[in-house]
């Protein structure tokens, strides 16, 4: 697996965390909401040339505002040391957008019907060896293939917001796929500084919307029953395990709580609490008016005034640092703190290959 897939898929080069890149020149972008104008800051700021399809007619706007708040976080996150930002351009159709592209990224809304169309169209112009990637949350890659002339280079990409800043993108094939797409998408990922996770098998919402659905409907009967408020929620989740979650997520957090005993001593201790049950299992509490104003209206007092614009900077500088400190641990790094490093390497021998090529 070596040398250049087409016009749009660089060479490969070294590894970012565990998972050999592969460089992307031209990414597309089918969609450029909350999600698809992330996606395209990431391959931007990475120095990808990108194009933007969105029948949105204020796409241009929307996107330039997310990219402005990514160049901030990415200029606090990697100083000097960055790669020339790739091109923006804005396409007028699917067609225009994933012409000369390697890579393409759609992100249209969650109904299955509308993304087998749009993957339908970019199927049918895309160049022959692009990768189309999904950013569903948890609809099957399987289902989205159905209609494809050519459905194994198609899998799902699933990202996490904001997608320029957050490392993680889990990776699913269909039954179509092609093993050497999946590998080929991973490679391509990890060039632009993401943790590619392949799910093992084919499950809806995957990894990462299961656990996080889980917890949401034990938060919102907590609401409901008259527990909590949203605010006494986001302060138990953020003074306690959410800060152990982003170093060393579920199990070894677990482990480690096991003492000296370990994993073994903490399963025997909590393990009859799952039979008792101290929670509300997969019962969902009736989402009518009432209870989503009083959601709605506890958030809006938690925000005190700040627009979502203002939330997403301070999101975003936290999320900074707490990868920075992570970076600091030991004499590698630790989790999304190794692969920071490893970005930031890989960044420095870009730009440095780039001013060598121009010297010469
Ligand atoms: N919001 C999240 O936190 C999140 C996280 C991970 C994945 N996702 C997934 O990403 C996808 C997009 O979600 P989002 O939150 O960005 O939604 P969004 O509503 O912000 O953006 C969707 C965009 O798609 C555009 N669109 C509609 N029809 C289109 C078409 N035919 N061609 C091109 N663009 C079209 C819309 O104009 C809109 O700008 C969904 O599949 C969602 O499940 C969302």
């Amino acid at each position: 697996m070596a040398g250049n897939w087409n016009a749009g898929f660089g060479t490969i080069e070294r590894g970012v965390g565990d998972t050999m890149t592969i460089g992307i020149e031209r990414a597309a972008c089918i969609g450029g909401g909350v999600i698809g104008s992330g996606w395209a800051a990431r391959f931007i700021l990475n120095g990808v040339e990108v194009s933007v399809f969105d029948p949105d007619p204020e796409t241009g706007r929307k996107v330039g505002e997310v990219l402005d708040n990514a160049g901030r976080a990415f200029a606090r996150l990697f100083g000097d040391g960055r790669p020339a930002p790739g091109k923006l351009r804005i396409a007028a159709s699917v067609a225009e957008a994933v012409d000369g592209a390697g890579f393409i990224q759609e992100s249209v809304p969650e109904r299955l019907d509308l993304k087998r169309t749009v993957l339908a169209e970019v199927d049918a112009a895309a160049p022959p060896d692009a990768v189309i990637a999904s950013s569903t949350s948890g609809l099957l890659p399987t289902d989205m293939q159905r209609d494809l002339a050519h459905p194994g280079r198609m899998l799902v990409g699933h990202p996490f917001n904001p997608v320029y800043l957050l490392p993680l993108v889990e990776v699913v094939g269909g039954r179509a796929t092609s093993p050497g797409v999946v590998e080929r998408a991973c490679g391509a990922y990890a060039s632009i500084g993401m943790k590619p996770v392949v799910v093992r098998k084919e499950i809806d919402a995957f990894i990462g919307d299961r656990l996080q659905e889980a917890l949401w409907r034990e938060a919102l009967w907590l609401v409901h029953d008259g527990v909590a408020t949203v605010e006494d929620i986001d302060n138990v989740i953020r003074y306690s395990f959410g800060l152990r979650w982003a170093q060393m997520g579920v199990f070894q957090v677990y482990r480690v709580a096991g003492g000296e005993a370990g994993m073994r001593h903490f399963m025997e201790q909590f393990g009859p609490c799952l039979e008792w049950p101290w929670t509300k299992l997969t019962d969902v509490p009736d989402l009518d008016d009432a209870l989503v104003d009083t959601i709605s209206n506890q958030s809006d007092a938690q925000a005190a005034g700040l627009s979502i614009r203002e939330l997403e900077r301070i999101r975003d500088d936290n999320l900074i640092g707490i990868m920075q400190a992570l970076e600091r641990t030991g004499e590698s790094g630790w989790g999304a703190g190794v692969l920071l490093r490893d970005a930031k390497r890989s960044m420095r021998d870009r730009v440095g290959s780039i001013r060598e090529g121009a010297a010469r």
